[in-house]
């Protein structure tokens, strides 16, 4: 896919100008976390003292990524984001931890590049919802994205989506139920009653972008599944 139809997918790659410490964090801190996608051919290269990877789609401002990498220090962190003020905020975040690796790109560049089940954990809280019929087919969860999750991550392995646009909740549900039905049981959503997917896990840390949502009244869902 070209560079420009890309852009598309994930609309602003910078908004509004960087404050000062950000654009100091951006400077100094994000090159020495800036991921090297020629090593996730051989992900353990990667942070090569731990035994765990995860990978969050869609970082934002970072709050969630930067909460789970100083909660599990056994486990090396990817966040890809294309915007800018996102990535800024998050190497400021995580300046001090040694478990993190920033792609500020596109989530699929870091997926198309991944070995064969390499991850523990993958993240995708609140995508862009594109609301409009015509735009669906830009939504992250497609079959081609949950191919190459299926593909990358281990077996056992949890893949967790968030959202408070219900029809991209039923949207995520329906995809994942076609690409069962297509692959065989592949994604296995663990919620056994209406609390699972309602209530955020006390292990999920929230998000800026989540916080907004619950103010505005929109109430969002946690989806956890687990790779068969
Ligand atoms: C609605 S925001 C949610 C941000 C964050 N996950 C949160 O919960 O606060 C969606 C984010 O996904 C990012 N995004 C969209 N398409 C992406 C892609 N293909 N790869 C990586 N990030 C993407 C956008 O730039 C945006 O920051």
């Amino acid at each position: 896919m070209t560079e420009e139809k890309r852009r598309l997918i994930y609309g602003r790659r910078q908004g509004r100008p960087l404050k000062a410490g950000a654009r100091e964090a951006f400077e100094t801190v994000l090159p020495a976390l800036a991921l090297d996608i020629a090593r996730l051919s051989a992900p353990e290269t990667l942070f090569p003292d731990l035994p765990r990877l995860a990978l969050e789609i869609g970082f934002g401002g970072g709050e969630h990524l930067a909460a789970q990498a100083a909660a599990h220090p056994d486990t090396g962190f990817i966040g890809a984001e294309p915007f800018l003020n996102g990535v800024a905020k998050l190497a400021a975040l995580v300046k001090d931890l040694p478990n993190v690796a920033i792609h500020h790109g596109d989530a699929r560049d870091v997926l198309d590049a991944l070995a064969d089940a390499s991850l523990d954990k993958a993240y995708l809280l609140f995508p862009d919802p594109w609301h409009k019929l015509r735009h669906n087919k830009r939504r992250f969860v497609s079959q081609k994205n949950l191919a190459q999750l299926a593909r990358t991550l281990k077996p056992g392995a949890i893949f967790r989506v968030a959202s408070d646009i219900p029809d991209y909740v039923r949207w995520t549900l329906v995809e994942i139920a076609a690409f069962n039905r297509a692959h065989g049981e592949t994604f296995i959503w663990q919620a056994r009653k209406p609390e699972d997917w309602r209530i955020r896990p006390a292990d999920w840390p929230g998000t800026r972008y989540e916080a907004k949502a619950l103010v505005a009244g929109r109430v969002p869902a946690y989806l956890e599944f687990r790779r068969a």
